[in-house]
């Protein structure tokens, strides 16, 4: 295939993504227009300077800067705003369905309510459904600095409001080196019990150990980044066979990490995929990182020199890994093979 046509293919390929994170999402003039609106000073006044600030060199120093964007969402109207246009931007890249992932703690630490949390989540899908006939789902994050008993009572929380506003997963993030997965059992058990899909970041700063640790303490239907896997045969064996499905976002990786990951050649993507592993793509943190799920596309495509099957299957794989009713994957899985399929 040559690059004009993978590009054409790649942009009308139906896709879903599985790991964005709202407050990474929000567009610089969109996180300026918050901020002037709540009253909120930031160390920016361009979108430009917005753009410039967003360097960082790993997950730590990124997840500061990821803190400084979450203060701009302060009522629900924000909330509702930001859910909005992930909408628009799903339907200029031909992502028909999204699971979003939330922060709670990074904005119920400044006092903002869940109910205005909730509420505006709520209001931002039913419009995304209308306006751009994108249909968003949520996933709740436990912040991994959180004591385990704020986790637990945060899940608990959330199942008052769940379905209604489309919450159908717990997540966890956040830093990872210190604190060890198993922290979040009794939160995750919650989870499943009032039944949350489940699914966790791991394994980006963390040695592998810490992934067995999450694959043994943890309800877990699937693995956010897992990038350290790599370095274990044996994990990789396992997570081939049970086919957990990861979702990985390399150019997030080698935005925030281009001292592990300097190009796509050394991301762990590449031995996941060569293995059989059932691995999804995701942008991530898109506005912060300055790269979209079509960029992902493109550039892996680009560097392992992937065929539309290989793409197919790539897609395929976001489906099947999705957080919904089996009968929908199975109707988005036909959309793709008539799409596939050669005219
Ligand atoms: N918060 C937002 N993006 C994150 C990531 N990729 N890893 C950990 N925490 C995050
Ligand atoms: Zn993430």
């Amino acid at each position: 295939m040559d690059d004009h046509k993978r590009l054409d293919f790649i942009h009308a390929l139906p896709k879903v993504e599985l790991h964005v994170h709202l407050e990474g999402a929000i567009a610089p003039e969109r996180l300026l227009m918050l901020g002037r609106r709540n009253g909120i000073a930031l160390p920016y006044d361009t979108v430009a300077q917005v753009r410039a600030a967003h360097a960082f060199s790993n997950l730590d120093e990124f997840l500061g800067h990821f803190g400084a964007v979450c203060s701009v969402l302060n009522t629900s109207e924000d909330f509702a705003d930001a859910v909005l246009d992930l909408g628009a931007d799903a339907r200029r890249q031909n992502i028909h369905y999204r699971e979003v992932m939330f922060t709670l703690a990074q904005h119920q630490r400044r006092g903002i309510p869940l109910e205005a949390v909730v509420a505006g989540l709520q209001i931002g899908r039913q419009r995304c459904r209308e306006q751009h006939g994108v249909e968003i789902a949520f996933i709740a994050d436990i912040d991994r600095t959180m004591s385990a008993a704020e986790a637990r009572a945060m899940v608990d929380s959330l199942a008052t409001f769940s379905l209604s506003a489309g919450v159908v997963a717990v997540g966890m993030d956040g830093q990872e080196v210190g604190i060890s997965p198993a922290t979040h059992r009794d939160a995750f058990l919650r989870a499943r019990e009032l039944g949350f899909h489940t699914t966790a970041h791991l394994g980006w700063d963390e040695d592998p150990e810490a992934i067995w640790e999450a694959l043994d303490a943890l309800p877990l239907e699937r693995i956010d980044h897992g990038l350290r896997a790599v370095e274990d045969p044996r994990l990789i064996d396992v997570l081939v066979q049970r086919q957990i499905p990861l979702t990985l976002c390399p150019l997030s990786s080698l935005a925030v990490e281009p001292g592990r990951y300097p190009d796509l050649a050394a991301h762990p993507l590449r031995e996941m995929w060569r293995r059989g592993a059932a691995v999804t793509l995701n942008s991530d943190d898109p506005m912060m990182i300055g790269q979209d799920l079509l960029a992902n596309y493109i550039d892996v495509a680009r560097a392992y020199h992937l065929q539309r099957d290989d793409l197919v299957r790539l897609a395929g794989n976001g489906m099947r890994a999705a957080f919904v009713p089996e009968h929908l994957k199975r109707e988005w899985l036909q959309q793709l093979d008539r799409y596939a399929a050669p005219s």
